[in-house]
C-alpha cells in the first residue's frame, strides 16, 4: 500500500500533538459569574447549581481571593436586592446590591476586573427585563432605567457594563449615558444574540429573577434563528458595543463561528446556569467525568471562535489549564 498521507503521524506524540494544536487558551480570557446578595455573613449554596453560592457582601471577599490565586481576574456581578418592586428601584439606587459590591471590592481587590450585569429581571417585582405597561415590557421607557442603571454600576467601581435586557437599542443609550457622565472609556459588553432559552433556569432559582407571568419571548430571541442573531449583533457594533456576546454556548456554537466571522470586535460566549446544572447532575450520578466535560465543553467555544468564555467553572478551568489539561 502506498499511503502517503497519515494524518496520524502527528498524533504519535505528545510535545507534538500540542505543538500542532489549533485552539489556544489562558485563564486571563475566562470571567466568573457570582450572585450577590443582601444581609450578613451569607454564603448559601444554590440547589440546582451545586458548589455555587450566593455571597454576602462581607463575605464575597474569599471568592475572589480564590479567583485571583487561581489566575482569574474578571467577575461579572449579579445582584439578589432586598427589596423588589415595579420600577426595579433597586438596580440603580446608589446603595444597591451591586454597587456596594464594586465599591468594596474595587477597594480591596484592586487588580481583578469588575464587570456589572446591567438588567431589571432581578430587581422587579413581576421579574420581567423592563419596565411594564400593562403586560407589556415598554421598549423606550426602559432604556433610561437601564441607562440610569449601568452609569450607577460605574460610577461606583464597576471597570465594564453588560447589558443583559435584550431591549432595542440599549447599546446605544448605555453608550450615551456613560459619555455624559465622562465615562468616555468604559466598554460595554453587550449580550448581543441571547436567546429565550430554557437553559437560564437554575439561574432564576439563584437570583429570584423568573417572571411572574407570561415568558422572555417577546425581548430574548428565538431559539431558531440564527441571521436574527448575526443582525442583533451587527447592530450592537453600530450602536458602539465594544464586545458581542452569544448565550448560551454550548448548543449555540454555530452563532460563536457565525458572529466571529462577521463582527469586528471579540466575542464571548456564556455558559450558563443549565449547561453548569446538567453537567454536575450527571457527574453526581457518576455518569460523566467532570473535569474532563467542563473541559471539551470551553474548549469547543474556543475552537468554534469565542475570545472571552464566561463560566461558573472559571477556577476549576483556570486550573485545568495551568496543568496543561488544556490550553
Ligand atoms: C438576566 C440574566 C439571565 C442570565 C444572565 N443574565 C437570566 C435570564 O435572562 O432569564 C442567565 C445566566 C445563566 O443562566 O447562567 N437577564
Amino acid at each position: 500500500m502506498n499511503q502517503t498521507k497519515r494524518p496520524r503521524r502527528l498524533r504519535g506524540n505528545p510535545v507534538l500533538r500540542k505543538m500542532v494544536r489549533e485552539t489556544r487558551m489562558d485563564p486571563s480570557s475566562l470571567i466568573y459569574p457570582m450572585f450577590l446578595i443582601e444581609g450578613e455573613n451569607i454564603k448559601e449554596e444554590i440547589p440546582s447549581m451545586p458548589g455555587q453560592y450566593r455571597y454576602s457582601i462581607d463575605r464575597m471577599g474569599e471568592k475572589l481571593e480564590e479567583l485571583a490565586d487561581a489566575g482569574v481576574s474578571s467577575v461579572l456581578f449579579f445582584g439578589i436586592p432586598g427589596h423588589k418592586d415595579e420600577m426595579g428601584s433597586m438596580a440603580y439606587a446608589q446603595d444597591g446590591i451591586v454597587q456596594k459590591a464594586f465599591a468594596k471590592a474595587k477597594k480591596e481587590v484592586p487588580d481583578l476586573y469588575l464587570i456589572g450585569d446591567v438588567c431589571m429581571c432581578e430587581y422587579t417585582s413581576h421579574g420581567h427585563c423592563g419596565i411594564l405597561c400593562g403586560t407589556n415590557v415598554d421598549n423606550d421607557k426602559t432604556l433610561e432605567y437601564l441607562a440610569k442603571t449601568a452609569v450607577s454600576q460605574v460610577q461606583a467601581g464597576a471597570d465594564m457594563v453588560a447589558p443583559s435586557d435584550m431591549m432595542d437599542g440599549r447599546v446605544a443609550a448605555i453608550r450615551q449615558a456613560l459619555d455624559g457622565q465622562g465615562f468616555l472609556h468604559t466598554p460595554i459588553m453587550s449580550y448581543s444574540a441571547k436567546f429565550a432559552s430554557a437553559f437560564y433556569g437554575p439561574f432564576r432559582d439563584a437570583a429570584e429573577s423568573a417572571p411572574a407571568f407570561g415568558d422572555r419571548k417577546t425581548y430574548q430571541m428565538d431559539v431558531h434563528n440564527r441571521r436574527e442573531a448575526l443582525k442583533e449583533a451587527l447592530l450592537d457594533v453600530e450602536e458602539g458595543a465594544d464586545i458581542v456576546m452569544v448565550k448560551p454556548a454550548m448548543a449555540y456554537a454555530d452563532l460563536i463561528r457565525e458572529i466571529r466571522d462577521s463582527a469586528p470586535v471579540p466575542v464571548a460566549a456564556y455558559s450558563v446556569s443549565g449547561e453548569y446544572a446538567m453537567v454536575k447532575a450527571a457527574a453526581q450520578a457518576g455518569w460523566i467525568e467532570e473535569e474532563q466535560i467542563f473541559c471539551e465543553m470551553a474548549v469547543s467555544a474556543y475552537r468554534a471562535g469565542t475570545d472571552i468564555y464566561i463560566t461558573y467553572f472559571a477556577k476549576e478551568l483556570a486550573d485545568c489549564m495551568r496543568r496543561g489539561m488544556i490550553g
